[in-house]
Formats: C-alpha cells, structure tokens, sequence
C-alpha cells in the first residue's frame, strides 16, 4: 500500500487497483466535532458515488466505506489529473467539452459536486475521457443556486489555473447547455452569483 497523496483533509493510498482515503482528524477542530464532520463528508462521499454510479457517471466505483476508520475504498482510475494535461496545453478543446457536458449531467441528477477543479478531473489513459473524483463536499440539491455556485467555483478556478486557456469555461457552458435542459436558469442564476462576488469586500 502506497501513500500517493495528502491534501488537507485526506490522505490517499493506493494498493494494486484500489485507493483507500482516509479521512485525517483535525486537532484543532473539536474533538466530537471533527468525529461528526468527518464522518458526514465520508458517509456523502460514499452516497454520492453510488448514486453517480446509478446512471453510470465516469466517476470511481465504490467498494466499500468504513465509519470507524472514516475511510472510503473505491477503484483507482488510471490517468492524469486535467491540470496537468491542460497545463501542456493538449487538445483542451476536447476536454473542455466534455467538462462542460459532464457538469450537465451531473445537474441534471440534482448532484452538486462541491470542488470542481481540474485537479479533481482525470483523463483515463485508455478511452481519454474525463472521471470526476473528490466528492466529499458535494450534495443533492434542485436549486438553481446551487448549481450556479458549482459552476462559480470551477470558474474562478479555470481562472487561476489556467489563465493561458482564457475561453476553457465559456466552451465548458456551451457543452453544459446541451447536456442539462436547465442550464438556461442556471446560467441566469450564476450572473447573479458573480455581482455578489464582485461586490463582495467592497
Ligand atoms: N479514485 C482515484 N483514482 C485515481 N487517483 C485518485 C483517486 N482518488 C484520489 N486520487 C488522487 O489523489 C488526489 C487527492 O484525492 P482527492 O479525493 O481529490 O482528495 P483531496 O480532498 O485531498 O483533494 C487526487 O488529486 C488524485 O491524484
Ligand atoms: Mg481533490
């Protein structure tokens, strides 16, 4: 078993074709607190990815998920994260099509991913198209305001990260359209969200 990434609240392991994250304790949460949050976000993530596995969304298959150790086991997908891929400047066309339409799809099914960013995008080394991971702050929601949000927040990450890419989000939305019916309220929705953003620290 390998450790292959730590971010700030998980730790990653990777054994043969699993990947086993576990969820660290924040010390300077409180103890029961941190207990309950940790437990939640590994619970969500593991409800989330069966519920994206329903409608065969290219997303980890879960294997299993334990309460006590706060971890979650599902399949390792093989390939690169987007950011790097992008950051090469390979096709992004392509990919920021099929991000786009895989958001939508996403929406569709009410599923709000929480930390859309390319680094929780991987381009599968076999069939080049994008499986999303990393679901332990999504949730199901219906609001239009919700979704905005989401696609907020992989704007301003598209921003900061890709800045050489400036159109990557635009072509995104004009994936997104097609594949969720709603997109034109979101849409409206997400104008709103960005003047509260600009507004914001003024
Ligand atoms: N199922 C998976 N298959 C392949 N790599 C994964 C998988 N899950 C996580 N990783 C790798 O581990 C990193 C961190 O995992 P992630 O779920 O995004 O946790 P964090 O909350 O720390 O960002 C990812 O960026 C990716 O490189
Ligand atoms: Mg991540």
């Amino acid at each position: 078993m390998n450790k292959i990434a730590q971010g700030a609240e998980a730790i990653i392991y990777k054994d043969g074709n699993e990947i086993i994250k576990e969820r660290l304790s924040k010390s300077y949460r409180l103890k029961h607190l941190d207990d309950s949050l940790r437990q939640f976000r590994t619970r969500r993530e593991a409800k989330v990815l069966g519920k994206l596995e329903e409608f065969n969304f290219p997303a980890p298959h879960l294997k299993e998920f334990s309460d006590k150790r706060m971890s979650i086991v599902m399949d390792f997908v093989p390939g690169e994260k987007l950011k790097d891929v992008l950051q090469r400047g390979d096709e992004y066309q392509q990919f920021a099509k099929d991000m786009g339409a895989m958001i939508g799809r996403m929406h569709t099914k009410n599923i709000i991913h929480g930390d859309l960013t390319t680094s929780n995008m991987i381009v599968h080394s076999k069939t080049n198209k994008l499986h999303f991971i990393d679901f332990g702050l999504a949730q199901f929601s219906e609001r239009d305001e919700d979704k905005a949000v989401d696609l907020f927040l992989l704007e301003r990450s598209l921003a900061s990260t890709h800045f050489k890419q400036p159109t990557l989000f635009e072509d995104a939305m004009k994936a997104y359209k097609i594949s969720n019916p709603e997109a034109t309220e979101v849409l409206k929705r997400l104008e709103k969200v960005r003047m509260r953003g600009r507004n914001k620290g003024k």
